[in-house]
């Protein structure tokens, strides 16, 4: 098996930063987001805030990635591609920001209500939401990558919901991917052990439906639910501790059009 790497402190510190730069653009997009609006308008607010910060958007230019953000509104898993496509009062959306400051990255996302969702997109979510939070618990030095996706799969699927397979969270650091892969489903006591000092992030993809999805064939990019099911996600880029972790994309306020709605259930 490999073993994934150990930041130093040097790059612990650095990680940090760049960390808290992805979460401040991130709910600075938050606060921004209204009804009509388009994809575009949110793409170019977020290159424009990551670079008054003094970073970078990492997904410009990725691996051929044509714009600064992923946006991915209901059905739209991830990598939605911004366009003139307007938002609109009912829809959710996934904005993933990845920030380069100073060489290292920092990866963070959240979906966001626009104007009323229905109740059923409220849950789907919410269950993302929870289950982010589920995985983050599992972390500390001993555990293993399987207990995180065994804690995400438990949840998800004891909601109703599927957890999508084709895409993982993954290490970063000065590279945006590096192993290990984070998967969010698993057996627990299954896989690589975690160490402190390792740095990943966990970003669950809930479905509404089926976890089967598909890549759209014209841009190679946008992946969407194969049974055209809502899907949710949430994502932090967390370091793993001796006790358990911190959330190096830990927000210092709450989430305008997310968290401040987030709906309970019972
Ligand atoms: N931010 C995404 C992730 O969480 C990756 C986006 S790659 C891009 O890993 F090219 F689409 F930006
Ligand atoms: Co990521
Ligand atoms: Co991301």
């Amino acid at each position: 098996m490999t073993r994934s790497s150990i930041s130093s402190p040097k790059e612990i510190e650095s990680m940090r930063l760049a960390c808290a730069k992805a979460a401040e653009t991130l709910l600075a997009v938050g606060e921004f987001l209204q009804p009509g609006m388009t994809t575009d308008d949110i793409n170019r607010f977020v290159h424009d805030d990551t670079v008054k910060r003094g970073g970078w958007p990492a997904p410009l230019n990725y691996r051929g990635f044509p714009k600064s953000v992923c946006t991915s509104v209901n059905e739209i898993v991830c990598h939605g591609i911004p366009n003139a496509d307007v938002v609109k009062d009912g829809d959710i959306i996934n904005i993933d920001v990845t920030t380069i400051y100073k060489g290292f990255h920092g990866d963070t996302s959240a979906t966001f209500y626009v104007g009323n969702p229905s109740t059923t997109a409220r849950k789907v979510t919410e269950c993302a939401r929870r289950s982010l939070a589920l995985g983050i618990e599992a972390v500390h030095e001993g555990a293993t990558l399987g207990d995180i996706g065994a804690a995400i799969q438990q949840y998800v699927e004891g909601e109703g919901f599927s957890v999508v397979r084709d895409f993982v969270g993954h290490g970063i650091g000065r590279k945006f991917h590096t192993d290990p892969q984070v998967k969010h489903y698993g057996k627990r006591g299954t896989g690589e052990r975690l160490r402190a000092g390792m740095i990943f992030t966990i970003e669950p993809m809930v479905n509404q439906g089926t976890y089967a999805v598909e890549i759209d064939p014209a841009d190679k990019w946008t992946v969407r639910t194969a049974d055209r099911g809502l899907s949710a996600q949430f994502e932090h880029t967390v370091l793993v501790t001796k006790r358990g972790c911190e959330v190096l994309t830990a927000r210092g306020s709450v989430l305008r059009n997310s968290e401040n709605i987030a709906a309970v259930f019972v």
